[in-house]
């Protein structure tokens, strides 16, 4: 589902080059759901974004959902981004000038969708994310668990496979970080995504059933490959998908 082939992503920093990358490679089946760990500047915000189309490598291949993203031209890769991937931030990145509704109908119109299918759509997900009634409401009312809350329910409006989520609880005291974590859980193992966390939150990390540790840029720690299957996943009727769960 997510293959990293030797990738390294290097960052020109004045006449200082920073290896945020190096030499990294994964390959972590359907519906994995995985912390990404590390100190800061270890390069987790940097993978999440090689693995959602948002940067490219300097070296190396990234291939997702059997898409190499070095085969796709702007317009493609905009379409990926949209179709393939739910992005959550820390600093939850809504709209100010959109209400909630329209935070959320906004990837929809990107990808051409109705507007009536958009906002039905859209009306589901915030009763999954258990804010109905905020729908009219602007971001600033919204405390910062709610704000999450909608920016989870927009990162599943295109039913993306894949969730990456950059320190989604780093901004939340930690009993509203608890919620959103459990909800991130509930959301994914009912649709079956693949879900990576980064996150230094140890009570984070130990409800991930998987754990990839970065350390400068190398992975130290990784329990998500072919190396970690236990047996066949629970969706496959061929019984040879790897189960990660
Ligand atoms: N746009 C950038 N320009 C220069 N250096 C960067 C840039 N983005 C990240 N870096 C550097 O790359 C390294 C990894 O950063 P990052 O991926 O943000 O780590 P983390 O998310 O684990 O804190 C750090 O040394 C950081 O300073
Ligand atoms: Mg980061």
């Amino acid at each position: 589902m997510i293959r990293l082939t030797k990738v390294s992503r290097i960052y020109q920093d004045g006449a200082r080059s920073v290896k945020a990358l190096d030499g990294v490679g994964l390959d972590i089946p359907v519906g994995c759901v995985a912390a990404l760990t590390g100190k800061s500047g270890s390069g987790k915000s940097t993978l999440l974004h090689l693995m959602g189309g948002l940067e490219w490598p300097s070296e190396g291949r990234v291939t997702v959902a059997g898409v190499n993203l070095d085969d796709l031209n702007d317009r493609a890769r905009t379409r990926f981004r949209l179709t393939t991937i739910g992005f959550v931030f820390q600093f939850f990145h809504l709209l100010p000038s959109l209400s909630v509704l329209e935070n959320l109908t906004l990837p929809a119109e990107l990808a051409s969708i109705s507007l009536r299918k958009a906002r039905s759509k859209a009306a589901h997900l915030l009763e999954e994310v258990g804010l109905p009634q905020l729908a009219g409401t602007y971001p600033e009312r919204l405390s910062a668990g709610e704000q999450q809350r909608v920016a989870i329910a927009r990162g599943l409006m295109m039913d993306p496979p894949i969730l990456l989520a950059d320190e989604p609880t780093g901004n939340l005291d930690s009993e509203t970080g608890q919620q959103i974590i459990a909800l991130i859980h509930r959301l994914a193992g009912e649709r079956g995504m693949t879900v990576i966390l980064a996150s230094h939150s140890p009570e984070l990390v130990a409800q991930c059933p998987h754990r990839i540790e970065l350390h400068d840029g190398r992975i130290i720690h990784d329990d998500t490959g072919s190396g970690s299957q236990v047996g066949p996943h629970p969706r496959s009727s061929t019984g040879k998908t790897p189960i990660c769960l």
